[in-house]
């Protein structure tokens, strides 16, 4: 087989953003408190993103960069402007939950936070573009974290149903494509900033976890079946982070980790496409001590199917049975013991294009639905030059890298509906709260102290993806 890097006209060349690590705007349009925002950036960062401080307070000691993201709110006009030029397909963000309903309670949504999305996906569309719409990403509003305890209550399905139901009435003409939850597999590793939860000391932590993941599944199947009513034109899909999981060696210990692990990535995937647990959740939750309320109604709401299984790529994950015996990969949230065959970004995240293949082949065989690679990029430092230029072959090397197997995957005879670069603009960053872990084709002038003209300027491989997108070639 002769493998070229071709791309079909279908497939669609995108750029993402989402509301909470872009819009800011916090206190604007009547928008309510949201998980993102109490969220600091520096050193109390990661207890609170964690889940391990129990009610987080704002104070005036920290500096919290969701409040101002990169003000896309204000910007999104100019911003639109420079994607549209590039020739950009499909356009990825997300709907703030509290900029609809401010504590995420209220039966009636907020007019403004409806006006601001209709004004955005409009304008999308007047340049030409697809939309994708993430409903929750990373963002929940304080009211249900606080009144309600999130998602390990209930009613916050609902609730979550209610604010599904009103963004498919409201834009399902505009959006063309729908994705329940961001990563949704990421509530087990970083609860408080995947999904509003906070874990006490006298709590036991996963059976927190994996109860609130439960009522996210429910919440995800019960909008599936509500946008399958309202929208049946429309496409919907599920999403998990993704990345297969290597054995370190081929002691077989290692490889049942590998698969161990994985399986705790893609069960999610599972109960989505399925419609129910898979076999080996039982002994799953039994060995980690967890008792699942699930009821029989339960079993009955999870009987949806997703249109299309979405996932983000960064890094494949190697699994060691004991992992004291090897380096662990810093900077991820998902452990994963170092690969040595593989160089690292400046964040640690491990570099891995041939793993897209591999992952992209091994959902698909899972599967069978149509995957779209809604999240991939390279974290890096940019330096923008006098002449407010930034070169950055190494951004452009990265998704050359990657979009070659992505072409592999395609002559695999593997529907992919596209691919989508993560933080087309630079955005602030969700692991570390950094404006400089910039991933975008455009520079964004903002520090991680939230210093800057927010001037926008475009990268070296801003020209790189513009022409990509024109010649649909890579050869
Ligand atoms: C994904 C998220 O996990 O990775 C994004 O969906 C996030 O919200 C992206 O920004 C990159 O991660 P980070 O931590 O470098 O921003």
């Amino acid at each position: 087989m002769t493998e070229t890097s071709q791309f079909p006209k279908s497939f669609l060349f995108g750029g993402a953003i989402a509301a909470n690590q872009a819009e800011g705007a916090w206190q604007e349009g009547g928008r309510g408190l949201s998980n993102i925002d109490m969220i600091p950036h520096g050193p109390d960062r990661m207890p609170v993103k964690l889940g391990y401080v129990s009610d987080p307070q704002l104070d005036a000691q920290h500096y919290y960069p969701s409040h101002s993201g990169i003000d896309f709110y204000h910007h999104y006009q100019e911003d639109l402007d420079m994607l549209a030029d590039m020739g950009l397909e499909i356009f990825r963000t997300s709907i703030s939950w509290s900029r609809l309903f401010p504590n995420g309670d209220e039966s009636q949504p907020n007019p403004e936070g409806l006006a601001f999305y209709q004004n955005l996906f409009e304008a999308c569309r007047q340049r030409k573009m697809k939309i994708l719409v993430t409903l929750a990403h990373f963002d929940i509003p304080m009211g249900l974290v606080r009144d309600y305890g999130s998602w390990r209550n209930r009613q916050v399905i609902d609730f979550y149903l209610n604010f599904a139901e009103t963004c498919f009435k409201a834009f399902g003409q505009l959006v063309d494509y729908w994705i329940t939850f961001n990563e949704i597999n990421i509530v087990l590793h970083s609860p408080f900033s995947g999904a509003g939860l906070t874990i006490s000391e006298n709590e036991y932590r996963d059976q927190v976890l994996f109860q609130a993941a439960h009522h996210m599944l429910l919440a995800s199947s019960k909008a599936v079946k509500s946008f399958k009513n309202l929208c049946p034109q429309g496409q919907i899909g599920c999403m998990i982070a993704g990345g297969s999981f290597y054995p370190y060696s081929c002691n077989p210990d290692d490889v049942w980790k590998a698969m161990m692990d994985d399986r705790l990535n893609t069960f999610f995937v599972d109960v989505q496409v399925h419609g129910e647990y898979p076999f080996y959740m039982d002994n799953i939750l039994k060995d980690k001590n967890v008792s699942l309320d699930i009821t029989e109604e339960d079993r009955q709401t999870l009987k949806s199917s997703v249109d299309f299984v979405a996932f983000s790529y960064y890094s494949s994950r190697t699994s060691i049975a004991d992992m004291s015996r090897v380096e662990i990969n810093s900077g991820n949230v998902v452990k994963s013991a170092k690969n040595p065959y593989l160089q690292v970004s400046d964040w640690g995240w491990a570099i891995d294009p041939k793993g897209l293949r591999i992952t992209i082949n091994s959902l698909y065989e899972k599967y069978r639905k149509p995957l779209f690679i809604v999240e991939n990029g390279l974290g890096a430092q940019d330096i923008l030059e006098a002449d407010k230029t930034v070169h950055d072959p190494y951004r452009i090397a990265y998704m050359e890298e990657h979009l070659k197997e992505v072409a592999k995957a395609l002559e695999d005879n593997i529907p992919l509906i596209g691919y989508i670069s993560w933080g087309i603009l630079d955005l602030v960053s969700a692991s570390t709260g950094e404006m400089s872990k910039r991933y975008g084709v455009i520079y964004v002038d903002k520090d991680d102290q939230g210093q800057g003209t927010l001037a926008r300027y475009k990268k070296d491989s801003y020209y790189w993806y513009q022409k990509l997108i024109t010649d649909r070639n890579l050869d």
